[in-house]
C-alpha cells in the first residue's frame, strides 16, 4: 500500500527552483563553465535515463541487475532474519529493486528522490507487485541527512544506492553523501551500492555516447530545461553532446560544447561561449574494488563483501556502518 508522497512544502519548491538557478548562473559565469549533474533529472531527464539503461552499449545497468540476480539468496543471508526497512536512495528500479525485495526479510520500503513525479509512479509500480509492501515514499534531496517517516522507527535499515550512482560525485562529496546515509540510516544499518569499474576506454565512452543519440538527448535536455524553467534563449541547434575519458581522475565526463560562438540569456543575464568551449555537465568515476573500499572507509562504512560479474564490469559491496569505537 503506497502512501501518497511525502508532501514537498510549497517552500522546499520554492527553494529546489532557487538552488537550480543559483547553480545554472554560477556555473555559467566559471571559467570552465560546469553545472551539476543533479539537475538533469527533471521528468523528461528521469525517462530519457531509464531508456539509457535499457541502450546496448549501457552496460551497467543490465550488469548490475545481472549480480543482484545471481547473489541475491547470499545477499539475504548475510543481512540476516530481522526484517529490514530498506531504504533506497534514488526511485526504485523496476528491474532492481524487486532483486532485493524478493530476497531480503523487509518491513517497509523507503525511496527517497528528488522527483516526485517520478517517484510516484516508481512507487505505484511496485505496490501493485506487492501489495502487502508499506510503501513510504520521501521527495527530497538524498545528499543531505533525512528524517525518515515515522511509520519506520524502530527497524534496523537496509539502505540500497545501486546504478553507480555514487560515481557521479566526487570523491570528497561521494565520502559526504555516504555520511550522510550514514546518518539518515543510523547506527544498525547496512548499505549495499553499486560501483562501476575501470574498463577499456573505448568501452566506457561507447556506453556515454550511444548510436542512437539517447545519452546525447538526456544531456541536451538540461539546456531545454534551462530555456524552460529560467527564461533562457540558449541555442540548441548550436550545442552538441560529448563524452570523454579522464584517466587522471578515472572518470567519463560529459560535456555540452559550443558548435559555433554563441551568446545567449538565463534570467536576464547574458552569457558567451567561443566554439568549441564546453559546459561540463557530468562525472561518472570508476572505480576498483580497493578505490571503492577506500571510499567507503572514508564514508564511515566497513566493507563487508564484494559481488561481482564474470566480466568484472561492476561490483555491488555490502557494507556495514561503523560505529564509534576507537580504532588504533
Ligand atoms: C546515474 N548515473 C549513474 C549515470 C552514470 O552512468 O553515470 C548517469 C548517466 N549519464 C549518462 N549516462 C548515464
Amino acid at each position: 500500500m503506497a502512501t501518497a508522497v511525502h508532501d514537498l512544502i510549497d517552500t522546499d519548491r520554492d527553494l529546489l527552483r532557487a538552488q537550480f538557478r543559483r547553480d545554472v548562473l554560477t556555473g555559467l559565469a566559471q571559467r570552465q563553465k560546469a553545472i551539476p549533474a543533479r539537475w538533469f533529472y527533471d521528468h523528461r531527464g528521469s525517462e530519457l535515463f531509464e531508456a539509457i539503461t535499457r541502450l546496448p552499449e549501457y552496460y551497467p545497468t543490465r550488469t548490475e541487475a545481472g549480480i543482484l540476480m545471481a547473489h541475491a539468496p547470499r545477499i539475504g543471508r548475510m543481512v540476516g532474519s530481522r526484517h529490514h526497512v530498506m531504504v533506497e536512495f534514488g526511485a526504485g528500479s523496476a528491474t532492481k529493486t524487486p532483486l532485493l525485495l524478493d530476497a531480503i526479510w523487509t518491513a517497509a520500503y523507503v525511496p527517497i528522490d528528488i522527483s516526485g513525479d517520478f517517484l510516484e509512479e516508481a512507487c505505484a509500480a511496485l505496490a501493485q507487485r506487492y501489495p502487502d509492501l508499506p510503501i513510504h515514499p520521501v521527495e527530497g534531496d538524498f545528499g543531505t541527512p533525512t528524517r525518515l517517516p515515522p511509520e519506520v522507527e524502530g527497524h534496523p535499515r537496509l539502505g540500497f544506492f545501486p546504478g553507480s550512482t555514487i560515481g557521479n560525485m566526487e570523491p570528497m562529496a561521494a565520502a559526504d553523501l555516504l555520511r550522510a546515509m550514514r546518518s539518515t540510516l543510523g547506527e544498525d544499518s547496512l548499505l549495499l551500492i553499486g560501483f562501476d569499474r575501470i574498463k577499456a576506454t573505448t568501452e566506457l565512452v561507447s556506453a556515454y555516447d550511444d548510436g542512437q543519440g539517447i545519452t546525447a538527448e538526456f544531456n541536451l535536455n538540461l539546456a531545454c530545461r534551462i530555456n524552460r524553467e529560467l527564461g533562457g534563449n540558449m541555442p540548441l541547434e548550436s550545442l552538441a553532446h560529448r563524452a570523454v575519458w579522464n584517466d587522471e581522475r578515472a572518470r567519463i565526463e560529459m560535456h555540452i560544447e559550443a558548435l559555433d560562438p554563441i551568446r545567449f540569456d538565463v534570467c536576464g543575464r547574458r552569457f558567451t561561449m567561443q566554439a568549441g568551449e564546453t559546459i561540463h555537465t557530468e562525472n561518472s568515476h570508476k572505480y576498483d574494488p580497493r578505490s571503492a573500499n577506500t571510499l567507503l572507509l572514508a564514508g564511515g562504512w566497513e566493507p563487508l563483501h564484494c559481488f561481482g560479474d564474470a566480466e568484472d564490469k561492476f561490483m555491488v559491496i555490502l557494507a556495514r556502518a561503523i560505529g564509534n569505537e576507537q580504532t588504533a
